[in-house]
């Protein structure tokens, strides 16, 4: 295996990606747990992540200076190659001491000298894309490194001391703005540390296996299923761990898109045969929505309702020790971070956040490393149908935040049709994968039509789709006309209260996918 030790930075869990990719298993340790993991896991390599702090900066972190001293390879991204070379004697200095403002984004780096690193993909005098983002410098390496590629912003671009496999690369090879970087990471841990390169996602899937029956041991676990793909995986998974000791919550606020909610209890009694609750809360959520047009006021009022159903349902069943959560890496970025500083909320997505402090229980939160792909191939290997796995993803609030203005049963049932045509229309097409989102959207909008010889005056219907890899940001999904004035066409014709359809061409930012 492979020990990565965090500094902290935003993108440490794309380098566990990028190992895992590679085939072989790893795992992260924050810098101060680092050497507790490094006895444990005996790991064949060690990759030091990137950090928002800087070598210089006082009360900066440190590795375990054992680390360096257990003969294990070692490589060093970025600040992990600044403390790498601190640590054995070298030295680091402040990009304002040096006199330049260090490099931020794409840089080209010449390689100067054969490498472990560079196999099979970088001859000497070739010059390669990389991703920088460093303020201060190495400006003089430990004994036993020499210089492999520069740059004109790094003169130590790449050092390796091949003798003790320690490496260090000032750029970023995790992210994708490093064409080469994936590769350079698979030689690292493959050519230089000795691993096969043989891990996969069934492997993945009994070593979790193993960590929720070593954490829950003989306790109860809810889970609210969502409806969602990331709440479905991990209620299989954790089922698959500790059978009937876990309990799966479906809180059905009947804003879900047309067939949902029937899809999930059928998976789930049906498919799997797990014990599922179904909570029909339709009338409740809409009662409580009746009046509420405000988009916060919204989602405050849908997260606290579907905190108490939840307990209630809880509460019923003898209550439980663990809470299992769909969480993936890109919701716990904020956590890790050592910035520190609170980011803007732009609106609050933590339906449930909360939860877990008042009702007393432990996480169990088996994807918490992983990205949304990893969590689709993941649910494919534990059997779940494609359909449910490719699913877009949906938010918490579901379709009342899709109704701007006054959410009412009538108006969601509008919705659901035009949204259900909207995507029978893309997936004939065989688009659905190709998007990240699509829906369909009701504005509290009336424009005048004419139907035959009628005058109608109804509703306005806003179409999305955008591409994004994590939902950060977005792009639009650039439709042919033909294909959206099929689309137009339907939902008018089919749909009673819609008597005109709109395109949403903004991306994100400056939009948000959703309209609330
Ligand atoms: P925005 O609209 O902020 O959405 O660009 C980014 C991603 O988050 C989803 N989203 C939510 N998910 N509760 C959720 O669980 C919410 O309140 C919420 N609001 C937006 C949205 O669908 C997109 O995938």
């Amino acid at each position: 295996s492979i020990l990565i030790v965090d500094f902290g930075s935003q993108v440490t869990q794309l380098i566990a990606r990028r190992v895992r990719e590679a085939g072989v298993y790893s795992e992260i340790a924050p810098f101060s747990m680092a050497e507790e993991a490094f006895q444990r896991m005996k790991p064949k390599g060690i990759i030091l992540s990137g950090s928002p702090a800087g070598v210089p900066d006082e009360g900066s972190p440190r590795a375990p200076q054992i680390l360096f001293e257990a003969g294990v390879p070692i490589l060093g991204i970025c600040y992990g190659q600044q403390v790498m070379t601190h640590q054995l004697g070298g030295e680091v200095r402040p990009g304002h001491e040096t006199g330049d403002g260090g490099e931020f984004g794409r840089a080209y780096l010449t390689v100067t000298k054969d490498c472990a690193l560079f196999d099979g993909m970088w001859q000497v005098g070739e010059r390669h894309q990389v991703w920088m983002s460093h303020g201060d410098k190495v400006t003089q390496f430990a004994d036993g490194f020499e210089i492999v590629a520069t740059s004109d912003g790094a003169p130590f671009a790449v050092i390796a001391d091949e003798a003790r496999k320690f490496y260090g690369t000032q750029f970023h090879p995790e992210v994708v703005h490093t064409p080469d970087g994936a590769k350079l990471l698979a030689n690292f841990v493959r050519h230089v540390c000795g691993l096969a390169g043989d891990w996969t996602m069934a492997e993945f899937r009994k070593t979790k296996i193993e960590e929720i029956r070593a954490q829950v041991g003989d306790g109860k676990v809810i889970c609210g299923l969502s409806g969602g793909v990331d709440s479905a995986v991990a209620a299989v998974l954790i089922h698959e761990a500790i059978g009937e000791q876990l309990t799966c919550v479906f809180v059905d606020h009947g804003l879900m898109r047309q067939g949902e909610a029937e899809q999930v209890v059928s998976l789930f009694r049906g498919h799997y045969n797990i014990p599922l609750v179904h909570v029909d809360a339709e009338d409740m959520f809409l009662g409580g929505l009746a009046g509420v047009t405000d988009p916060e006021k919204k989602r405050k009022f849908i997260g606290g309702a579907f905190i108490d159903l939840f307990e209630e349902e809880a509460r019923k069943i003898g209550g439980a020790d663990f809470l299992a959560q769909g969480t993936l890496y890109p919701d716990v970025i904020e956590s890790v971070s050592f910035t520190g500083g609170p980011s803007v909320t732009i609106k609050s997505h933590h339906n449930v956040g909360g939860l877990p402090e008042r009702m007393n229980m432990q996480l169990v939160e088996p994807l918490r490393e992983l990205f949304k792909d990893e969590v689709r191939a993941l649910g494919r290997e534990l059997g779940l149908p494609d359909v449910f796995v490719g699913r877009h993803p949906f938010p918490g609030p579901g379709l009342a935040i899709r109704i701007p203005g006054e959410v009412t049963k009538e108006r969601c049932d509008i919705l659901r049709k035009a949204d259900a045509i909207y995507l029978e229309e893309i997936r004939a097409a065989g688009l659905y994968d190709a998007i990240w989102q699509a829906f369909a959207v009701l504005l509290p909008v009336r424009t005048v039509g004419v139907m035959g010889d009628a005058r109608t005056y109804d509703s306005v219907c806003g179409l999305r789709a955008v591409t994004s890899t994590d939902g950060m940001t977005a792009d639009v999904y650039p439709f042919d006309a033909t294909f959206l004035t099929q689309v137009a066409t339907r939902i008018v014709n089919e749909v009673q209260g819609i008597n005109r359809v709109v395109y949403d061409y903004t991306s994100k930012p400056p939009g948000t996918i959703e309209w609330e």
